[in-house]
């Protein structure tokens, strides 16, 4: 199922369904008898940035739970499942870079964690505004719907680039979960973006905001390095496009380009189009 079809499918996204069949992506699942062959270095520091990533959501979690999100019953359901499944996404890519050789530190956490002692400001902020604003929801569904997508089209470009057996299985199955979490937060970012009080707020606070994926847990130089891995190629500015014009689909969010942009530093034509012209020059 590509990205478009995820989104035709939002209005379907059932919440019960998705708390029954929550959870089931642990490591257990896996045959890890055949590693395979190793993975280039790229690919494996892209593997140890999503791990990051993973572990990371328990902290934005606890940023989300300190607002007014914490009032709306679907939202903590969904959130409860959601934490438990980034969790397991996180210990299953760890298993993954152990089968390539790799020792996982549980001290590499911590320290990610004391990196980020202005989570503690941010945090305090976010509360303050939340009381100020009724719309505050929709700032995070939005920010949830941008990095699931962006979280669940890095994973195929890693896939897609390593063609590597195991790490592929792994990837599939983790895919699935975030289009899940995607269809979600997609659903509920067009509900709460109708108000245009709530697109100028969320648009706002996106363009002022908003970065990559992972680059506000590990920095901007390993978001470059991961962005430069995974989208650099011919289909990579073809991949951010279609994340640049499916949230572009949200309410007020006809603008966004942001994906493109802040990951390769162009518009999506831009970025398109260079990507065509390397590829003529190589034929
Ligand atoms: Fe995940
Ligand atoms: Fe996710």
């Amino acid at each position: 199922m590509n990205n478009l079809s995820v989104v035709e499918n939002r209005e379907r996204f059932d919440l019960d369904k998705y708390l029954r069949v929550a959870g089931a992506t642990r490591p257990e699942l896996f045959d890890w008898s055949a590693p395979g062959p190793r993975l280039d270095d790229d690919s494996l520091f892209c593997l140890g940035y999503m791990m990051d990533i993973e572990l990371h959501t328990i902290v934005y979690m606890r940023e989300m739970l300190s607002t007014q999100v914490i009032e709306d019953p679907a939202i903590t359901a969904f959130l409860s499942c959601w934490g438990y499944e980034e969790f397991f996404h996180s210990r299953t890519i760890a298993k993954l870079l152990e089968s390539q050789g790799a020792s996982i530190d549980e001290q590499r956490f911590v320290e990610l964690r004391q990196r980020r002692a202005a989570d503690h400001l941010e945090q305090k902020v976010a509360r303050i505004v939340s009381r100020l604003t009724r719309h505050f929801p929709a700032i995070h569904m939005t920010w949830g719907a941008i990095n699931e997508l962006s979280t669940l089209t890095g994973y195929q470009a890693l896939a897609d680039r390593a063609r590597h057996p195991l790490l592929t299985t792994v990837l599939s199955r983790i895919i699935k979960d975030e289009r899940r979490h995607f269809s979600f937060y997609f659903n509920q970012a067009r509900i709460r973006l109708k108000d245009r009080a709530a697109q100028l707020l969320t648009s706002f606070a996106v363009r002022r905001f908003w970065s990559p994926v992972g680059s506000p847990v590990r920095g901007d130089s390993d978001m470059r390095h991961v962005c430069r891995t995974l989208f650099s190629d011919a289909r990579g500015p073809g991949r951010l496009a279609l994340i640049d014009s499916t949230i572009a689909r949200l309410p007020g969010f006809e603008w966004f380009d942001l994906a493109s942009r802040r990951c390769l530093g162009a518009s999506p034509r831009q970025a398109i189009n260079h990507a065509n012209r390397l590829a003529n020059a190589e034929r």
